[in-house]
């Protein structure tokens, strides 16, 4: 038996995940902002460390695993879209980081989107990345950036962050798999608000150019499926990948990258 957080645990694939691990014999300790066991809310500096604190609690052993499956999308705005899905996900993983060294097999586990392929604003990407959220935040308003750029440019900077952590000193260097899965159109409560807006709508219609016959969607319990598998390996020889699970989406955005 594992444990594992699973953040954005009371939605969507992230209560999906906690289905397939708790139904695998797995303990969660599932962490949103409502309905689970550690309430805390990722887009502050403040709600990231009292939920490490509450984990640190509830896990004194050490965690073997972490999901970070809490997003936001449009129409919220693109500095608060980039504090939950950025800074929110890299917190959770940094702030676990500790936790998950006490596991003989520790597995930490991204949800991207297929929209890291799509429109992202590469400026925004690197502001991300430099770690000044103060700053990436006021760019993400002022930018020019849409609300989906600021979306597409959220998951494009958790993609890069997690290529170039996982062959860090902190992450594979110390025995730590970390990799990510990229969902393509999935239906949740996160499409259904907002297939309702314009914007939403052209984001799907550009995500979606779906291979598999019949197929316009993926539902939550497929990405589970993988998501809980990238999260229980015994193995340790899968390091810093990236599995699109999208109906052939990505094929579509990079045909020729293997
Ligand atoms: P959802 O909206 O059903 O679930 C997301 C959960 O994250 C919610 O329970 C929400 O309360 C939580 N959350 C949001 N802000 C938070 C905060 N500040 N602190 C703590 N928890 C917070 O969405 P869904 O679709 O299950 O999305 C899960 C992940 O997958 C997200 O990262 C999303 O960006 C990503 N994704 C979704 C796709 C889709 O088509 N649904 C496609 C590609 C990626």
């Amino acid at each position: 038996t594992r444990t594992i957080v699973v953040t954005g645990a009371a939605s969507g694939m992230g209560r999906a995940t906690v289905e397939e691990l708790t139904a695998a014999g797995h303990r969660v300790i599932g962490v949103d902002l409502r309905d689970v066991e550690v309430i805390a809310d990722l887009s502050t500096p403040a709600g990231r460390s009292a939920m490490a604190d509450s984990v640190a609690r509830l896990a004194p052993d050490g965690i073997d695993g972490v999901v970070a499956a809490a997003g936001v999308t449009v129409p919220l705005p693109p500095s608060k879209i980039i504090a939950v899905n950025y800074f929110g996900a890299v917190a959770t993983f940094e702030l676990l980081r500790p936790l998950l060294l006490r596991s003989a097999t520790p597995c930490a586990v991204a949800v991207i989107s297929t929209a890291a392929l799509m429109d992202y604003d590469d400026a925004l990407v690197e502001a991300c990345l430099s770690g000044d959220e103060a700053a990436a935040q006021a760019m993400a308003d002022t930018h020019g950036a849409t609300e989906a750029t600021g979306y597409a440019s959220s998951k494009q900077a958790l993609a890069r962050w997690l290529r170039r952590a996982a062959v860090s000193k902190e992450w594979g260097g110390s025995g730590l798999l970390l990799n990510g899965v990229g969902p393509g159109s999935v239906l949740t409560p996160m499409t259904e608000d907002f297939l309702s807006t314009p914007e939403g709508r052209a984001m799907l219609a550009k995500a979606t150019p779906i291979a598999l016959p019949g197929r316009a969607y993926g539902e939550a319990s497929e990405l589970a499926e993988i998501i809980a598998f990238l999260a229980t390996l015994r193995g340790r020889y899968l390091l810093g990948q990236i599995i699109f699970v999208d109906g052939g989406t990505e094929l579509f955005f990079r045909p020729d990258l293997i």
